[in-house]
Protein backbone atom coordinates (compact mmCIF):
# COMPACT_ATOMS: atom_id res chain seq x y z
CA UNK A 1 0.00 0.00 0.00
CA UNK A 2 2.86 2.46 1.07
CA UNK A 3 4.90 1.59 -2.36
CA UNK A 4 1.61 1.94 -4.33
CA UNK A 5 1.39 5.49 -2.77
CA UNK A 6 4.72 6.39 -3.63
CA UNK A 7 4.47 5.18 -7.12
CA UNK A 8 1.28 7.88 -7.11
CA UNK A 9 3.41 10.93 -5.69
CA UNK A 10 6.54 9.61 -7.88
CA UNK A 11 3.74 9.64 -11.03
CA UNK A 12 2.05 13.16 -10.15
CA UNK A 13 5.84 15.16 -9.36
CA UNK A 14 7.12 13.64 -13.00
CA UNK A 15 4.03 14.98 -14.60
CA UNK A 16 4.42 18.62 -13.18
CA UNK A 17 7.77 18.34 -14.39
CA UNK A 18 7.00 17.61 -17.80
CA UNK A 19 4.39 20.14 -18.03
CA UNK A 20 6.40 22.88 -17.05
CA UNK A 21 9.22 21.62 -19.36
CA UNK A 22 7.43 21.83 -21.83
CA UNK A 23 5.56 24.96 -21.53
CA UNK A 24 8.44 26.84 -21.38
CA UNK A 25 9.00 26.42 -25.00
CA UNK A 26 6.11 28.95 -25.91
CA UNK A 27 9.43 31.20 -25.07
CA UNK A 28 11.10 29.79 -27.88
CA UNK A 29 11.41 31.59 -31.21
CA UNK A 30 12.07 30.38 -35.08
CA UNK A 31 16.30 31.28 -35.16
CA UNK A 32 17.07 31.63 -31.15
CA UNK A 33 20.29 30.34 -30.37
CA UNK A 34 19.42 28.72 -26.86
CA UNK A 35 21.27 27.47 -23.77
CA UNK A 36 19.86 24.18 -22.54
CA UNK A 37 19.78 23.06 -19.34
CA UNK A 38 20.51 19.97 -17.05
CA UNK A 39 18.35 18.23 -14.82
CA UNK A 40 15.26 16.07 -14.97
CA UNK A 41 12.67 19.25 -15.19
CA UNK A 42 14.46 20.37 -18.31
CA UNK A 43 14.69 17.23 -19.42
CA UNK A 44 10.99 17.65 -20.98
CA UNK A 45 12.11 21.06 -22.71
CA UNK A 46 14.97 18.88 -24.83
CA UNK A 47 12.89 16.32 -25.68
CA UNK A 48 10.31 19.03 -26.75
CA UNK A 49 12.60 20.97 -28.51
CA UNK A 50 14.19 18.39 -30.38
CA UNK A 51 10.01 17.26 -31.26
CA UNK A 52 9.39 20.36 -32.83
CA UNK A 53 12.29 20.32 -35.06
CA UNK A 54 11.38 17.28 -36.06
CA UNK A 55 7.81 17.77 -36.29
CA UNK A 56 7.52 21.75 -37.04
CA UNK A 57 10.71 22.66 -38.69
CA UNK A 58 11.83 24.77 -35.87
CA UNK A 59 14.85 25.93 -36.60
CA UNK A 60 17.00 26.73 -33.23
CA UNK A 61 20.48 25.55 -32.38
CA UNK A 62 21.72 24.78 -28.96
CA UNK A 63 24.72 24.82 -26.16
CA UNK A 64 24.46 22.20 -23.91
CA UNK A 65 25.16 23.10 -19.75
CA UNK A 66 26.67 19.51 -19.30
CA UNK A 67 27.53 15.89 -20.57
CA UNK A 68 24.24 14.63 -19.76
CA UNK A 69 22.40 17.03 -21.27
CA UNK A 70 24.79 16.94 -24.42
CA UNK A 71 24.07 13.44 -25.01
CA UNK A 72 20.15 13.62 -25.20
CA UNK A 73 20.25 17.08 -27.46
CA UNK A 74 22.38 14.50 -29.98
CA UNK A 75 19.94 11.82 -29.26
CA UNK A 76 16.68 13.93 -30.38
CA UNK A 77 18.45 15.90 -32.83
CA UNK A 78 19.03 19.72 -31.99
CA UNK A 79 22.08 20.98 -33.67
CA UNK A 80 24.38 21.94 -31.16
CA UNK A 81 27.29 24.93 -30.98
CA UNK A 82 29.74 26.32 -28.97
CA UNK A 83 29.26 29.50 -26.94
CA UNK A 84 31.93 30.52 -28.75
CA UNK A 85 30.63 30.01 -32.28
CA UNK A 86 27.15 31.67 -31.22
CA UNK A 87 28.48 34.77 -29.98
CA UNK A 88 25.99 35.33 -27.54
CA UNK A 89 22.19 33.01 -26.88
CA UNK A 90 19.01 34.49 -27.31
CA UNK A 91 17.59 32.12 -23.94
CA UNK A 92 18.74 29.69 -21.64
CA UNK A 93 15.72 27.34 -20.63
CA UNK A 94 17.27 25.51 -17.17
CA UNK A 95 15.73 23.97 -14.03
CA UNK A 96 16.51 25.20 -10.29
CA UNK A 97 16.24 23.42 -6.94
CA UNK A 98 14.99 26.83 -4.76
CA UNK A 99 14.06 30.30 -6.30
CA UNK A 100 12.51 32.74 -3.82
CA UNK A 101 10.20 36.04 -4.34
CA UNK A 102 13.27 37.99 -6.27
CA UNK A 103 14.02 35.41 -8.67
CA UNK A 104 17.21 34.32 -7.00
CA UNK A 105 18.18 30.79 -7.12
CA UNK A 106 20.26 27.54 -5.77
CA UNK A 107 21.27 25.18 -8.48
CA UNK A 108 23.47 22.26 -8.65
CA UNK A 109 21.68 19.18 -7.85
CA UNK A 110 22.63 18.03 -11.15
CA UNK A 111 26.20 18.73 -10.53
CA UNK A 112 26.39 21.17 -13.68
CA UNK A 113 26.33 24.35 -11.61
CA UNK A 114 29.43 26.26 -13.15
CA UNK A 115 28.38 25.35 -16.35
CA UNK A 116 25.04 26.34 -16.02
CA UNK A 117 25.90 29.67 -14.41
CA UNK A 118 28.34 30.47 -17.49
CA UNK A 119 26.09 29.31 -20.10
CA UNK A 120 23.20 31.65 -18.33
CA UNK A 121 25.68 34.86 -18.18
CA UNK A 122 25.61 34.59 -22.12
CA UNK A 123 22.18 34.12 -22.51
CA UNK A 124 20.19 37.58 -22.70
CA UNK A 125 17.14 35.85 -20.44
CA UNK A 126 16.93 32.61 -18.16
CA UNK A 127 13.62 30.89 -17.96
CA UNK A 128 13.71 28.52 -15.18
CA UNK A 129 11.49 25.08 -14.98
CA UNK A 130 9.95 23.80 -12.02
CA UNK A 131 7.29 22.00 -9.55
CA UNK A 132 5.83 23.88 -6.70
CA UNK A 133 7.78 22.48 -4.67
CA UNK A 134 10.66 24.64 -5.60
CA UNK A 135 8.91 27.85 -4.25
CA UNK A 136 10.32 29.07 -0.75
CA UNK A 137 10.37 32.06 0.68
CA UNK A 138 14.20 32.02 1.38
CA UNK A 139 16.74 30.36 0.43
CA UNK A 140 18.87 27.21 1.69
CA UNK A 141 16.76 24.04 2.64
CA UNK A 142 18.18 22.61 -0.17
CA UNK A 143 22.38 22.03 0.72
CA UNK A 144 24.03 24.94 -1.62
CA UNK A 145 26.24 23.17 -3.88
CA UNK A 146 29.69 24.43 -4.04
CA UNK A 147 31.73 23.38 -6.95
CA UNK A 148 35.25 22.76 -5.85
CA UNK A 149 39.33 22.09 -7.22
CA UNK A 150 39.91 18.64 -6.00
CA UNK A 151 43.39 20.02 -4.70
CA UNK A 152 43.32 19.76 -1.09
CA UNK A 153 39.67 20.39 -1.48
CA UNK A 154 39.91 19.78 2.69
CA UNK A 155 41.30 23.01 2.99
CA UNK A 156 38.41 24.86 1.08
CA UNK A 157 35.87 22.64 3.38
CA UNK A 158 37.18 23.56 5.88
CA UNK A 159 37.15 27.65 5.37
CA UNK A 160 33.36 26.45 4.09
CA UNK A 161 32.48 25.52 7.08
CA UNK A 162 33.61 28.56 9.14
CA UNK A 163 30.98 30.41 7.75
CA UNK A 164 28.07 27.87 7.45
CA UNK A 165 25.86 27.16 10.45
CA UNK A 166 24.97 23.19 9.33
CA UNK A 167 27.10 20.47 7.75
CA UNK A 168 29.86 20.89 4.68
CA UNK A 169 29.49 17.38 2.64
CA UNK A 170 31.62 15.83 -0.27
CA UNK A 171 29.22 14.55 -2.44
CA UNK A 172 29.57 10.83 -2.74
CA UNK A 173 31.65 10.66 0.10
CA UNK A 174 34.24 8.03 -0.07
CA UNK A 175 33.32 7.71 -3.93
CA UNK A 176 33.49 11.64 -4.82
CA UNK A 177 30.83 12.55 -7.43
CA UNK A 178 33.04 14.28 -10.59
CA UNK A 179 31.21 17.22 -12.01
CA UNK A 180 31.84 17.35 -16.09
CA UNK A 181 34.99 19.82 -15.08
CA UNK A 182 36.50 17.44 -12.84
CA UNK A 183 35.32 18.87 -9.38
CA UNK A 184 33.89 18.21 -6.69
CA UNK A 185 30.83 19.34 -5.13
CA UNK A 186 30.50 20.16 -1.35
CA UNK A 187 27.02 20.58 -0.27
CA UNK A 188 26.80 22.97 2.17
CA UNK A 189 24.03 23.17 4.95
CA UNK A 190 22.75 26.74 5.15
CA UNK A 191 19.21 25.83 6.01
CA UNK A 192 16.43 28.53 4.99
CA UNK A 193 18.79 30.96 6.39
CA UNK A 194 19.96 32.84 3.04
CA UNK A 195 18.31 36.16 3.06
CA UNK A 196 21.56 37.70 1.47
CA UNK A 197 22.08 35.27 -1.50
CA UNK A 198 24.66 38.37 -3.45
CA UNK A 199 27.05 38.58 -0.34
CA UNK A 200 27.14 34.77 0.43
CA UNK A 201 27.86 34.37 -3.28
CA UNK A 202 30.29 36.78 -3.38
CA UNK A 203 32.08 35.79 0.03
CA UNK A 204 31.81 32.15 -1.23
CA UNK A 205 33.54 32.70 -4.23
CA UNK A 206 36.53 34.82 -2.53
CA UNK A 207 37.50 31.07 -1.07
CA UNK A 208 40.57 29.46 -2.79
CA UNK A 209 39.62 26.23 -4.47
CA UNK A 210 35.94 27.45 -4.69
CA UNK A 211 35.29 27.26 -8.66
CA UNK A 212 31.64 28.14 -8.46
CA UNK A 213 28.69 28.55 -6.04
CA UNK A 214 25.11 27.40 -6.64
CA UNK A 215 23.76 30.54 -6.07
CA UNK A 216 22.30 32.58 -9.32
CA UNK A 217 21.23 36.07 -8.21
CA UNK A 218 19.61 38.55 -10.66
CA UNK A 219 19.73 35.99 -13.49
CA UNK A 220 16.61 34.70 -14.30
CA UNK A 221 13.64 36.48 -15.33
CA UNK A 222 10.91 33.72 -15.32
CA UNK A 223 9.85 30.48 -13.92
CA UNK A 224 7.79 28.31 -15.37
CA UNK A 225 5.65 26.81 -12.36
CA UNK A 226 3.99 23.54 -12.50
CA UNK A 227 1.17 22.36 -9.75
CA UNK A 228 -1.91 20.40 -9.23
CA UNK A 229 -3.32 23.33 -10.28
CA UNK A 230 -1.88 24.11 -13.82
CA UNK A 231 1.06 26.30 -15.22
CA UNK A 232 1.78 29.63 -14.11
CA UNK A 233 4.43 31.23 -15.48
CA UNK A 234 6.00 34.19 -13.00
CA UNK A 235 7.60 37.14 -14.47
CA UNK A 236 10.56 38.93 -12.47
CA UNK A 237 9.67 42.45 -13.24
CA UNK A 238 13.20 43.29 -12.59
CA UNK A 239 13.96 41.27 -15.26
CA UNK A 240 14.10 41.50 -19.11
CA UNK A 241 11.13 39.27 -20.26
CA UNK A 242 8.48 41.55 -18.54
C1 LIG B 1 21.67 20.81 -12.18
C2 LIG B 1 20.65 21.77 -11.72
C3 LIG B 1 19.24 21.40 -11.95
O1 LIG B 1 18.68 22.32 -12.84
C4 LIG B 1 18.50 21.40 -10.66
O2 LIG B 1 19.15 20.49 -9.81
C5 LIG B 1 17.04 21.01 -10.82
O3 LIG B 1 16.96 19.72 -11.30
P1 LIG B 1 15.60 18.90 -11.38
O4 LIG B 1 14.78 19.55 -12.44
O5 LIG B 1 16.04 17.51 -11.71
O6 LIG B 1 14.94 18.97 -10.02
O7 LIG B 1 20.93 22.81 -11.20
O8 LIG B 1 22.96 21.21 -11.83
Amino acid sequence: MILYLLEIIMDDVERLKSKAGIAACDFIKDGMKLGLGTGSTVHYTVIEIGRRISDEGLNVVGVPTSEVTRELAEKVGIPLITLAESGGLDLIIDGADEFDDNFSLIKGGGGALTREKIVAQSSKSMVVVADDRKQVSVLGAFDLPVEVLPFEWERTRDRISSMCPGKVSLRGGSSPFITDNGGYILDCRFGASISDPQSLEITLLSIAGVVEVGLFVDICDAVVLASNGGVLTLINQSGCLR
